[in-house]
């Protein structure tokens, strides 16, 4: 079905706030016992962002990570998928194109369906670039996931965000153009317009997570005639890193005990950065991605698999193949630090942070020592800023 075209992921890069609060200080201030969220849930960190993160300087963030590695003369599109869009019409992908510079000739537009919007993006550019092989496309995942202080959610919240060049020939992963899909009408997880938090029916959403998973996981392995043991790694959109092990252990319920232990042991190398950062929604699997590809032994050759979910739903399940020298092209070490030097805040601080997100369009003073920012509205026009 690629018609003999190798299309795929070129470049990555990443954003995450400067801010994290440890999960073990939530669990005490919660009355919950520690191991809840680290064990029950799997997290360790969760990134926090200030009222200057949004969608549009981290996804500008992320794509600074990578810019000077990229042709721009070749560019031809940019795509933003999030689900924490800033205004109702007007994409934020055209706030970003000006933020980073790009030439006023490429064509750029917002895509949504949940979680699932960087995925949208993602096999977008794919046609894209099998249509016009000379071209590149930029595709930014950027999200701020919020679910209220004191709500069973809370403890899956994060923010950050992902970009990508989709390019032929690409020097990271090939993509192969034959997905299994699946999308149904059903309100596990949404956002009314007017609120600032999700509302979730959080028990209902892991169950359709893992249906939606099953479905297409079994049809594509059935169609293609493979089996875990024929994956070097599954990758998964982890709202919290249980939810893609449990996932996982619905893939490896007829497999052997090697391909178990081996597959386990990946799934714990791209929930790295999730662990640490939290949901990033439509950037999470590719988050797993990342920190699948810069802590795994060197994986050139092999096919791996991915399963991105996105509530309401729709649920995708894709395979690509690692490139020779793919680690040369990664800024792994940029990346731990980027994790390592965040500071830590305390409850306060993170109830401070959290309840002035949106209150503080016009007010705040206070602005990052590095990169972009939202520095505030004026004349109902959103303003940004580089430090
Ligand atoms: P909850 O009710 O607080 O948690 O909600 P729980 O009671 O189900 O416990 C969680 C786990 O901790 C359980 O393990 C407990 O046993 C364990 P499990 O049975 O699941 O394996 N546990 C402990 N473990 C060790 N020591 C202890 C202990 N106590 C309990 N002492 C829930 C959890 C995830 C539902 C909640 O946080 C939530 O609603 N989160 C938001 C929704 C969500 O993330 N859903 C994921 C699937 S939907 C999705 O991925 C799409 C999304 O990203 C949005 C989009 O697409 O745009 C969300």
């Amino acid at each position: 079905s690629n018609t003999g075209v190798r299309i795929g992921i070129d470049r990555m890069g990443m954003f995450v706030p400067g801010q994290y609060l440890d999960v073990e200080d939530l669990a005490r201030a919660r009355g919950v016992e520690p191991a809840k969220f680290t064990k029950g849930i799997g997290q360790s960190r969760m990134s926090v962002p200030q009222h200057y993160d949004d969608i549009v300087s981290m996804g500008a963030n992320a794509i600074a990570d990578i810019l000077p590695d990229i042709d721009v003369n070749r560019l031809g599109l940019l795509i933003v998928g999030t689900e924490s869009g800033i205004d109702q019409s007007k994409s934020s992908s055209l706030f970003i194109k000006h933020l980073v510079g790009l030439p006023n000739r490429i064509e750029s537009f917002e895509i949504k369906e949940a979680c699932f919007g960087g995925t949208a993006g993602l096999f977008a550019a794919y046609h894209y670039v099998a249509a016009h092989p000379d071209k590149t496309v930029l595709v930014v995942a950027s999200d701020v996931a919020r679910y209220g202080l004191g709500t069973a959610g809370e403890i899956t919240q994060g923010a950050g965000a992902v970009a990508m060049l989709i390019s032929v020939n690409p020097s990271i992963l090939v993509i192969n153009d034959d997905a299994e899909d699946y999308s149904d009408d059903i309100n596990d997880f949404w956002r009314p317009n007017g609120m600032t938090e999700a509302v979730v029916d959080g028990k209902y959403s892991t169950q359709v997570y893992l249906d939606f998973f099953r479905h297409v996981f079994d049809a594509y392995c059935g169609k293609h005639a493979l089996a875990p043991r024929d994956f070097a790694a599954l990758l998964f959109h982890l709202p919290f890193t249980k939810m893609g092990m449990k996932a996982l252990n619905v893939a490896l319920e007829n497999a052997d005990v090697e391909t178990g232990k081996r597959l386990r042991e990946n799934f714990e190398l791209s929930a790295s950065y999730a662990r640490n950062v939290g949901n990033l929604y439509t950037a999470s699997l590719y988050l797993s991605l990342m920190s699948w590809l810069e802590h795994a032994d060197d994986a050139a050759g092999q096919r791996i698999g991915l399963f991105s979910y996105g509530s309401g739903a729709m649920g995708k399940f894709f395979t690509g193949c690692v490139q020779p020298n793919y680690r040369q092209h990664l800024h792994a070490l940029a990346h731990e630090h980027m994790l390592m030097d965040r500071e830590r805040i305390d409850m306060d601080e993170y109830e401070r942070m959290f309840t002035h997100y949106h209150a503080a369009e016009d007010a705040e003073t206070k602005y990052p020592e590095s990169g972009f920012y939202f520095s505030g509205v004026q004349g109902a026009i959103r303003q940004y800023s580089r430090a």
